[in-house]
């Protein structure tokens, strides 16, 4: 789909009989240097997460195990994806409001980050997001 705000990228995957072994790596897969690396786990199916835009900050996604939805927010369009396959690594870029909803029991979400975590990078209200992107893409 073209100008998607949902950019998928299939990485590589080494399956055997001893099971399965998936990677990503700068610059292939990975389009910046990773600074960070966190996980959310043990999350709740009522409980869902993100609700904030980062004003530099990239991202990768990952579902290691289970599945949880993403939805992206350019301040234009809404697009929502459902992760369900720790091959599938979604590239949320900067100036991207994000919510994840809908955890399965079982889901892990991996994130790779291209900054060490500073709060000042948040946008966490929606409104002030709007604001912001209408001024960044001028
Ligand atoms: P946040 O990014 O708001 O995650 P979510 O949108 O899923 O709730 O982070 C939740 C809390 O964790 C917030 O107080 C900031 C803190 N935090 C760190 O201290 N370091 C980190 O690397 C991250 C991602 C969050």
């Amino acid at each position: 789909m073209p100008n998607s705000l949902i950019n998928i990228a299939e990485l590589p995957t080494i399956t055997d009989r001893r099971g399965c072994l998936t990677f990503a790596q700068f610059p292939d897969n990975i389009p910046f240097s990773v600074s960070r690396v966190y996980f959310i786990y043990k999350t709740d199916n009522d409980s869902p997460r993100g609700f904030h835009a980062h004003r530099e900050l990239q991202q990768l996604m990952i579902a290691i195990s289970g599945s949880f939805e993403v939805t992206l927010d350019d301040g234009q369009s809404r697009e929502k994806v459902i992760l369900t396959n720790p091959t599938q690594a979604l590239l949320i870029d900067r100036m991207i409001w994000r919510e994840m909803h809908n955890f399965s029991q079982d889901a892990i979400c991996l994130v790779l980050a291209s900054m060490p975590y500073d709060e000042s990078d948040y946008i966490r209200n929606y409104d002030e997001f709007l604001t912001v992107v209408k001024e960044v893409r001028q």
